[in-house]
C-alpha cells in the first residue's frame, strides 16, 4: 500500500469510489476536478498494486489556523483493515505542515463507522446541524481536533522523528 498525491489522472478512479460510497450526495466530477486542482489543500490517494483504492482531501490554506477534512473514502472491498486511519493521519499531517492548529469536519449522524474513525484519532463532537443532509434528512455532527496536541503525541510516539509526511513529499 502507498499514499501519494492525487492527480487529474486519478479523477475517474476517485469518482467511481465517490459514487459508490455516497449514492445520495456524491460530488459531481467537475467539483472533484476543481478540488484536485486547488492549491489550498491536499488530496491524496491510497494505491494498492497500482490501483487506486481510496482517496481523501483536506482544505488547509497555508498560514490559516483552521483546516477542514473535505472527504475520505475507500473502495468498499478495502475497508476495515486500517487504511482509512492511515489516510486520515496523512491528511492531518498535511494540514499541520500547512500551519493549521485545529481541524474541523462534518459527518452524517447515520455513519457510525466514520464517526468511530474520527473519534479514534482524537476528534471530539462540538455541535450538530439538524437535517443538514438532504434529501436524506440526516443531521450533521460537527467534530474538531486539536492538531497541535495530535502532532505532539504522534511525534513523541515516533521518538520525536518527523514522520514520512511531515518530512515532505506526499502533501500537495
Ligand atoms: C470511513 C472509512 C474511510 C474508514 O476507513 P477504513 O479503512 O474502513 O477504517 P479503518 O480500518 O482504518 O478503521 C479505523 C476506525 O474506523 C472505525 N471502523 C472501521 N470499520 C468499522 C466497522 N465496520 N464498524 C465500526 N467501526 C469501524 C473504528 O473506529 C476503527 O478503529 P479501530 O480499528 O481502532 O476500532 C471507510 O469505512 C469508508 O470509506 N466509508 C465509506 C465512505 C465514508 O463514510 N466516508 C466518511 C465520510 S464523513
Amino acid at each position: 500500500m502507498s499514499i501519494r498525491p492525487a492527480t487529474a489522472d486519478d479523477l475517474a478512479a476517485i469518482m467511481a469510489i465517490e459514487r459508490a460510497s455516497f449514492p445520495s450526495d456524491a460530488w459531481s466530477e467537475a467539483m472533484m476536478a476543481g478540488e484536485l486542482a486547488s492549491p489550498h489543500g491536499s488530496y491524496l490517494v491510497v494505491e494498492e498494486a497500482g490501483r487506486v483504492i481510496g482517496y481523501g482531501g483536506v482544505r488547509a490554506v497555508r498560514g490559516a489556523a483552521d483546516a477542514d477534512i473535505q472527504t475520505i473514502a475507500l473502495d468498499a472491498a478495502e475497508r476495515g483493515t486500517g487504511r482509512g486511519r492511515m489516510l486520515l493521519a496523512a491528511l492531518l499531517e498535511c494540514a499541520r505542515n500547512a500551519g493549521a492548529r485545529t481541524v474541523f469536519l462534518e459527518v452524517r449522524d447515520d455513519n457510525p463507522v466514520a464517526q468511530g474513525l474520527y473519534r479514534r484519532e482524537g476528534f471530539i463532537e462540538t455541535g450538530r446541524r439538524p437535517r443538514y443532509y438532504q434529501p436524506d434528512d440526516v443531521d450533521a455532527i460537527i467534530m474538531q481536533l486539536d492538531l497541535v496536541g495530535w502532532d505532539a503525541a504522534r511525534r513523541e510516539a515516533a521518538g520525536n522523528e518527523p514522520t514520512a509526511v511531515a518530512s515532505g513529499g506526499v502533501c500537495t
